[in-house]
């Protein structure tokens, strides 16, 4: 399963991507928003730090001014992938965005329905809102096991299902029991995920022990290289 970090903030993307566990990222207009910075610029500087996909996403709501915006996100850097939302039009600018060779993540799926129009146009990836769901009293994670299982079905489709709007370690674990293929996790959670109280317990417990044999595995002025 690959991991994409939903966040526009480039300080959590550098401390994340330092982990080598950070296969792409994800944004939205809402999570650039809290940055307070300039889009494009953004967009650059996160490409430059994380060599996977970036999704940007287009803000009209018209075919032709999608396909302009997202041509001109897609020039920034290779890895854009321009992030198109699940409308008529959006799926007009997929198929037309995917036909030139971008990558297109389609955005805003909360229906299995939705994901089959978005693999016939093409997207490189289709974004089901898990949490949203969830909060509505719907089951998001139900909606990933109907994707998966619809586009097993038909191989020739090669949309990835990224599972978005993810809450908690238990959404990117049951979605991994499912066989999706990404899971964008906001950075709280990538965090969530290394801990386990049993791991800190343990720890502390073995080096306790550690310390009473008096031994060290590195000699005194032994070299630590640089990471
Ligand atoms: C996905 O690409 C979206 O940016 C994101 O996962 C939305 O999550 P939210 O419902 O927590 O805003």
């Amino acid at each position: 399963m690959k991991f994409f970090i939903d966040t526009a903030d480039l300080a959590e993307i550098r401390d994340l991507a330092a982990t080598g566990l950070v296969d792409g990222v994800t944004t939205n207009p809402s999570l650039v928003a809290k940055t307070g910075r300039q889009f494009l610029d953004v967009v650059r500087e996160i490409c430059a730090v994380v060599p996977g996909p970036v999704s940007a996403e287009v803000t009209a709501t018209d075919t032709a001014t999608m396909l302009a915006e997202g041509r001109k996100l897609a020039k920034i850097a290779k890895n854009v992938t321009v992030k198109v939302p699940l409308t008529p039009d959006g799926l007009k600018a997929c198929k037309v965005l995917s036909s030139e060779g971008t990558m297109v993540n389609v955005t805003l799926c909360f229906s299995s329905a939705q994901a089959i129009l978005a693999a016939k146009a093409g997207a490189s990836f289709i974004s089901p809102f898990v949490g949203r769901l969830d909060d509505i009293g719907q089951s998001g994670m139900e909606l990933i096991r109907e994707i998966v299982e619809i586009y097993r079905n038909y191989p020739h489709f090669k949309t990835e299902v990224l599972v978005a709007s993810i809450r908690s370690p238990m959404h990117v674990t049951e979605a991994a029991r499912m066989g999706a293929h990404v899971g964008t996790l906001p950075p709280a959670v990538l965090r969530q995920m290394f801990a386990h109280p049993l791991t800190e317990k343990g720890l502390a417990t073995f080096l306790a022990d550690w310390k009473k044999t008096g031994q060290s595995i590195l000699a005194d002025g032994e070299k630590v290289a640089a990471e």
